[in-house]
């Protein structure tokens, strides 16, 4: 069996605690010979910074590279407010996705059926979703430069960040959401500010290109950002795959993950160009959600969108699609069988820690051997 070389990266707060978890399921798929891993573990965000002054060491860049995929939890927490800005927690996951160019971010909703009173919205609004938001990562106003604050003569200060989109950065992307398009119910939509931006002109004009060109059997059609925004929560069924900036896709996908019921439910991954001569992908995954300063330490958080995220490792780095679908079904298990974390609990479900679903989880594997 194929050794699959995994990079793990806890980063702060309950990216911590979550990551146990999933080391857990690692092990277990590991011992039950599912799948065999050879592990790695270093620091990243506030950890890194408190370790080395850097938010991510040039020794974990170099493993980072090294790795066939990795495993990141979350960064970040008010320990870091005051760094400096180079330095801060969040710098060292924005390096990773630059410099070992993950430009395709895909963050899937999905509304497990036990999960749809958690959700925010009614019940039949959500029960069955199943939206893949394809958040463009490498790019945009995350990058773009100048990105500056600077005194001006008159007292007053002035900050820029810039949104910046070549041709072949909105080209590739939207490669990647109608081919994952045609795989699913072969709709996609395209979101971006065209009335008001430059970039979403150019957004527009090439993802309808690439579409008549590669695509026209893909149903497409384009929103503005705002308005897509309202008709995720007034209708998210209608969505097949969203395909958008990096931006609206980081606000668009935390949105979404509510209408599976928490934040907490959300996995998601950072995929590279496949290399052509080796066929490799890099790729990393982590959870939607970030480090949670606010329930941090406290054996609370939810740690399924991390192992979901495992479950994308599974599938998309390491072709074990069977071991994918047992960890999705182990969560759907969980859930169907009650257990709850605070997070996502209502009336009458059991209520678990972090280690709890975790135990949950490791239980349900075991019923399917
Ligand atoms: P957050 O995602 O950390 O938390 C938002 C809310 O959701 C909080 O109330 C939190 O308790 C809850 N939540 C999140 N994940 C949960 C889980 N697994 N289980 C239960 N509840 C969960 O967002 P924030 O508070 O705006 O940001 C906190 C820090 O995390 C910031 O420093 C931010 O930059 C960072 N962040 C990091 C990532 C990442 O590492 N990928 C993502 C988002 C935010
Ligand atoms: C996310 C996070 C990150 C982002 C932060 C932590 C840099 O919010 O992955 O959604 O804005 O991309
Ligand atoms: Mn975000």
């Amino acid at each position: 069996m194929a050794t699959h070389k995994l990079l793990l990266l806890p980063g702060d707060g309950i990216g911590i605690e979550v990551m146990a978890e999933v080391k857990r399921v690692i092990d277990w798929l590991d011992t039950r010979g599912v799948a065999s891993f050879a592990i790695e573990e270093d620091l990243v965000g506030g950890a890194a910074y408190d370790s080395c002054g850097q938010p991510i060491s040039e020794e974990a860049m170099a493993k980072a590279f090294a790795a066939d995929a990795i495993l990141l939890g979350a960064v970040g927490g008010p320990k870091w407010a005051n760094v400096p800005y180079e330095c801060r927690p969040e710098a060292g996951l924005l390096r990773l996705r630059k410099d070992l160019q993950l430009f395709a971010n895909l963050r899937p909703a999905v509304c497990y059926p036990a999960l749809a009173d958690a959700s925010s919205l009614k019940r039949e609004l959500v029960e069955g979703l199943d939206v893949l938001i394809v958040r463009e990562l490498t790019g945009g106003v995350y990058f773009g430069e100048p990105k500056t604050i600077s005194d001006l003569s008159d007292g007053q200060k002035r900050a820029i960040d810039t949104q910046v989109y070549e041709s072949y950065e909105i080209e590739r992307i939207a490669r990647v959401a109608f081919e994952l398009a045609r795989t699913r119910r072969n709709k996609v939509v395209s979101t971006e500010k065209h009335n008001v931006m430059k970039t979403g002109v150019l957004w527009k004009q090439v993802v309808s290109e690439v579409h008549g060109a590669e695509f026209d059997d893909v149903v497409l059609e384009h929103q503005l950002a705002d308005s897509c925004g309202m008709q995720l929560v007034r209708a998210p069924k209608q969505f097949d795959v969203i395909v958008t900036d990096n931006l609206f896709g980081d606000i668009l996908s935390d949105v979404a993950a509510m209408l599976t019921g928490s934040l907490g439910m959300l996995p998601s991954a950072s995929l590279g160009a496949v290399e052509e001569v080796s066929g490799r992908r890099r790729a990393l995954y982590e959870p939607v959600h970030g480090a949670a300063p606010d329930i941090a330490g406290k054996g609370l958080a939810n740690p399924i969108a991390m192992v979901g995220s495992l479950a994308m490792a599974l599938r998309y780095s390491f072709g074990l699609i069977e071991a994918a679908d047992r960890v999705e079904a182990a969560i759907a298990g969980v859930l169907a069988g009650g257990f709850r974390t605070n997070d996502i609990f209502s009336e009458g479900m059991t209520r678990v820690g972090t280690s709890g679903m975790g135990d949950a989880l490791l239980a349900e594997l075991d019923k399917a051997v």
